[in-house]
């Protein structure tokens, strides 16, 4: 059996963890064969791979990004793309099974080509923990031990000029990492794309806080909109997906803070420092899971399924039980958090 890797998508601290995983659970249990797509979908659909003999994997875990490099490519978009095409072509390089790990949309292109008769099985990955039907994905820890980092310096120079910081946190969709970060550092206000918070409550926040002698933290997600405002509060125009440009709420909602409050305020947008660098050693243990555990999904021939935490179980689910729903923080785990605000 050959079996062939391909990392999609966003990139994500923990990817080269799990191509180890995959490789030496592969070597060792099942004698099977692999080699690695450069550039996710791009290298399937032009046939562009590299062999992942197991030296090439040796001592990568603890490295940041993939070594088999990443692109947003779609699968059917193309001359080269779509369901027979890439059967075709996965016949010609002989690969006999594809582990696709990716996101939402990579999952879900990934299940559109089994659906069609490929034989392929997905790993989800996300540092923004938006994936439905697995506890955590590997990617979010590090980017909340990046945030944390981050925000505990961010405090310390705003305590020293007395002012009020912004740190805005990625999360397109959802707030996991502003949630997360946000309580881990102390944040006298988290704001997140899930709930709708208006200005007024956002300037009562960071007033009580500087009424008690703190330096105002505010934590937002790049996707935050306030009540009765829409994306265009926000917009830095679309990106080539499409998809609306974020990455600037932060500074959208410093100078009103400063305004309304009186007090000099700040914003930093963390933004692609939060998905480089090294994994966290809980990143690696599950990334790797999870990689081994996918290669026992192809000696299984579950097609259509990936692997998922549940508790501190790896199991298998459906694609589909993945890619239609996002996971997005429930009102508890708001309020919760909140109780903590101002
Ligand atoms: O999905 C992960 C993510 O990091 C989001 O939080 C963010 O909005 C997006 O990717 C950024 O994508 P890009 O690297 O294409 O700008």
């Amino acid at each position: 059996m050959r079996i062939g890797l391909l990392t999609s998508g966003g990139d994500c601290p923990g990817l080269n963890a799990v191509i180890r995983g995959a490789v030496l659970n592969g070597i060792k249990s099942y004698d099977y064969e692999f080699v690695g797509f450069r550039d996710g979908w791009r290298g399937v659909k032009e046939g562009d791979l590299m062999p992942l003999p197991r030296h090439q994997v040796r001592g990568i875990s603890k490295q940041g990004g993939t070594i088999l490099g990443t692109s947003r490519t779609n699968p059917f978009e193309g001359e080269n793309g779509g369901p027979e095409q890439i059967r075709q072509t996965l016949a010609r390089l002989e690969v006999d099974a594809v582990i696709a790990i990716g996101g939402e949309g990579t999952l879900a292109g990934a299940q559109r080509l089994c659906e069609a008769g490929l034989p392929i099985v997905g790993v989800p990955k996300t540092i923004d923990n938006d994936l439905d039907a697995t506890d955590y994905t590997f990617g979010f820890d590090t980017a909340n031990q990046i945030a944390v980092e981050a925000i505990d310096r961010l405090r310390t120079t705003g305590e020293s000029h007395h002012r009020c910081m912004v740190a805005e946190v990625m999360g397109r969709d959802v707030g996991w990492i502003a949630l997360h970060a946000g309580m881990a550092s102390g944040a006298h206000a988290i704001l997140i794309p899930e709930v709708s918070t208006s200005m007024e409550q956002i300037f009562t926040w960071v007033r009580e806080a500087h009424e008690r002698g703190r330096a105002p933290l505010v934590v937002v997600s790049e996707g935050f909109v306030p009540e009765g405002e829409d994306a265009a509060f926000s917009s830095r125009g679309v990106d080539r997906h499409g998809r609306p440009r974020l990455g600037g709420i932060g500074e959208v909602l410093a100078p009103l803070i400063e305004q309304n409050t009186g007090l000099e305020t700040r914003a930093t947008v963390l933004g692609h420092i939060q998905r480089g660098g090294v994994p966290t050693a809980f990143d690696r243990v599950l990334a790797t899971r999870l990689g081994m555990a996918s290669v026992d999904s192809v000696a299984a021939g579950q097609w259509g399924t990936m692997v998922a935490l549940h508790g501190t179980q790896i199991n298998r689910v459906p694609l589909s039980a993945a890619v239609n729903n996002l996971k997005r923080v429930p009102q508890d785990r708001y309020d919760e958090a909140k109780i903590l605000f101002g």
